[in-house]
């Protein structure tokens, strides 16, 4: 074990306000925090800084202002734009100009609806230094998804571009966005829009504005100073899915962000000034925020945008060009990603010939890392592969092994050891520890390390909720077990959350949906085993009696959660079934029902109200995928 890491976890148990008042000298304060902790204010109460000035403009007063900032790579459009930190910071500053111009500021809220292209880094860049909250919408979210977001941040401003690049498919955004104010109740002033060479979008006079014309409109105009927001300052909101239809917004604070990220960079993935940083995940979610926008720009980094997919864009060997090509010393992606590149090159020949270059590791995180593909690219690339585990609730990974520490130690099938400032227990029902190697809820010590949510925007309730199942604990909703050597093993959700392809998505709010779709008596939806994406959603629904075009209802199931999720759900899969399993008490025994969908000879449970169900579930499945 490093002694490094060891005391590093120690001291941050024992003196967690030393550790972290030392960790947070490496960020630059307007005003120095007059205490590390307060129960009430969090984080570093009385500092006030600004997160964008911490991106961007130390740097460049520190003289680095030629150091590369920021690479968007994008094979869809055959493009690679570079931005030095002098650069990056001249744009961040136009934009914020635009903002400015239209009345953002402090503690405004701005929501994007934006592809994967640099002006949505100079956008996030830009509300932070205005000291205004952006929320980051995913493109792969359906306008309902999007209003209900816009209803709750209750927005001034949406920017959102004419179109997304998904692979080889252009979706176009700005329907989408006129959908969702159509949906929303909150009045938004202004949409902004990007207009991309590959669609174009038209604007609805009076609200539309464009983005390249607002951009001359306010060229010179000077650039707006980074303005001083408290430490507890929200610096965004991110919508992730809870178990419910109403997502969460994560409310992430501006000073905690910053010193947990930075302290991240250093300690976890071993990354300074000059280093090139790569998380190929997306914007729209926590990982985007926080790896390829935030951490690496705090500590100097160069970090890159990838507008692409793993496969198809062109091959299975773009991830390897893109390290190769830039000098990726760290890569951070999802399993997923992994296994679909591992399905189109199975014997990693492009990997083979391409090289990994500089790269020195690749975390990985978003879902349970199987071991069969850690070793697979462990053995292709020669890099140690390292799962960790995380949450958009936590800003940054809780659980590593910490290279920057010297650790070394991994177990496949792990997702590695306490992070500094995180204390893991595992629980039974009854919020007793387990044993090592027994299974039970994965919780963590109050109150959670700087970066860690500390409410839910508009709903300090919900948020309470996570600390009331196991008093003194957070209940992560995810359940495993820590080993006889404190390897923590994160196996699956307590909840009806499932990850599909390393995106967080619920399994109850598709189930309301296909709940209402005209025809359907009764549902479950459940998420069931997939050789790339890990876990896909797959309904079992039982029709109204006067329902008999079963192939129109598939179609219908599959087309309103597609319709009102979007398309990221990825449900391709309904069975039309007689009935559901249930107990005698009348609950659909889901468990069950996984079983079945992925396959597996499974007894009949006891408590079943009709032991024909699970067999004519079956034989329906099989004539579904025989017609
Ligand atoms: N905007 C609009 N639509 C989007 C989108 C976006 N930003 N992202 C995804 N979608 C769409 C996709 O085009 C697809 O639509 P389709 O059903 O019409 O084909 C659908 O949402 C599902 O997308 P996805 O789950 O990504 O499946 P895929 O088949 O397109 O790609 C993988 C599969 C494995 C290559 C891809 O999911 C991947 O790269 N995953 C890694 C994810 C990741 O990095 N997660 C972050 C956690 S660290
Ligand atoms: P998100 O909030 O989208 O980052 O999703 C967080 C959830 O993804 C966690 O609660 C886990 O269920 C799952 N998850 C993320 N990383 C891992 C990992 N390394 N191993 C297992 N599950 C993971």
């Amino acid at each position: 074990m490093s002694g490094a890491y060891r005391q590093a976890w120690q001291d941050s148990m024992d003196q967690p306000r030393a550790f972290w008042a030392q960790a947070a000298r490496a960020i630059d304060w307007t005003t120095a925090p007059a205490a590390t902790w307060d129960d009430q204010a969090g984080w570093f109460p009385g500092g006030t800084l600004n997160t964008c000035y911490n991106a961007i403009d130390r740097h460049i007063a520190a003289g680095r202002g030629g150091a590369l900032a920021l690479i968007h790579d994008s094979p869809v459009t055959d493009t690679v734009c570079r931005f030095t930190y002098d650069q990056l910071g001249e744009e961040v500053g136009r934009v914020a100009a635009m903002l400015a111009s239209l009345g953002v500021g402090r503690g405004d809220r701005v929501i994007l609806y934006m592809p994967m292209i640099p002006e949505t880094v100079f956008a996030m860049l830009a509300c932070a230094r205005l000291g205004a909250i952006h929320s980051v919408v995913f493109g792969g979210f359906a306008p309902l998804e999007l209003a209900k977001r816009i209803d709750d941040a209750a927005p001034k401003l949406v920017l959102t571009a004419s179109c997304g690049i998904e692979g080889t498919r252009t979706v176009a955004y700005k329907p989408m966005v006129d959908e969702a104010l159509r949906l929303a109740d909150h009045p938004v002033a202004h949409v902004l829009l990007l207009q991309r060479d590959r669609l174009g979008a038209d604007l609805v006079p009076g609200r539309d504005l464009d983005w390249a014309v607002l951009r001359a409109a306010t060229a010179h105009d000077p650039v707006p100073a980074p303005v001083a927001v408290a430490s507890d300052d929200p610096l965004y909101v991110l919508y992730t899915s809870g178990t419910t239809g109403t997502p969460k917004g994560v409310v992430r604070e501006n000073g905690g962000h910053a010193v947990a990220l930075a302290w991240s960079m250093a300690h976890i993935f071993d990354i300074g000034a000059g280093d090139v940083f790569w998380a190929a995940s997306d914007v729209g979610w926590v990982v985007g925020h926080s790896y390829i926008v935030y951490a690496p720009l705090l500590v100097g980094a160069t970090t890159v945008l990838f507008e692409g997919k793993p496969v198809g864009t062109p091959d299975a060997g773009t991830f390897w060009r893109v390290i190769a090509r830039h000098g990726v010393k760290c890569l951070f992606t999802a399993p997923t990603a992994i296994r679909a590149i591992r399905k189109e090159d199975p014997d990693a020949a492009l990997l083979h010939a391409i090289g990994t270059g500089p790269c020195r590791a690749i975390f990985l995180a978003g879902e349970r890392a199987d071991p069969d593909t850690i070793g697979w690219l462990e053995t292709h690339s020669g890099l140690p592969v390292i799962d960790h585990w995380w949450q958009t609730e936590l800003g940054w990974p809780a659980t590593a092994t910490c290279l920057g520490l010297g650790d070394r130690r991994r177990l496949r099938g792990s997702a590695g050891f306490p992070v500094p400032g995180y204390r893991f227990a595992v629980l039974d029902e009854t919020g007793v520890p387990v044993p090592a190697g027994t299974s039970g809820a994965v919780v963590i010590a109050a109150p959670l390390p700087p970066g860690a949510f500390r409410t839910l925007w508009n709903n300090p309730v919900a948020y309470a909720r996570n600390f009331a199942a196991f008093p003194g604990w957070y209940e992560t909703g995810d359940a495993g077990f820590i080993d006889d050597q404190g390897f923590v093993h994160i196996m699956g959700r307590t909840d009806d959350i499932i990850n599909v392809a390393g995106h967080r998505l619920s399994t109850g709010q598709m189930e309301q949906i296909v709940a209402a779709t005209p025809g359907v008596a009764e549902c479950a939806v459940i998420g069931a085993d997939d050789a790339i994406k890990g876990m896909i959603p797959v309904a079992y629904v039982v029709p109204r009696a006067d329902m008999r075009d079963h192939a129109a209802l598939h179609h219908a199931v599959i087309a309103s959660v597609r319709r009102e999720l979007g398309a990221v759900a990825a449900l391709k899969t309904a069975f039309i079934v007689p009935a559901l399993p249930k107990t005698r008490s009348g609950k659909t025994l889901r468990n069950l029902l996984r079983k079945i969908a992925n396959g597996e000879d499974t007894p009949i449970p006891p408590t079943i109200e009709d032991p024909a169900v699970p067999a004519q579930i079956i034989a329906a499945m099989r004539q579904t995928a025989q017609a």
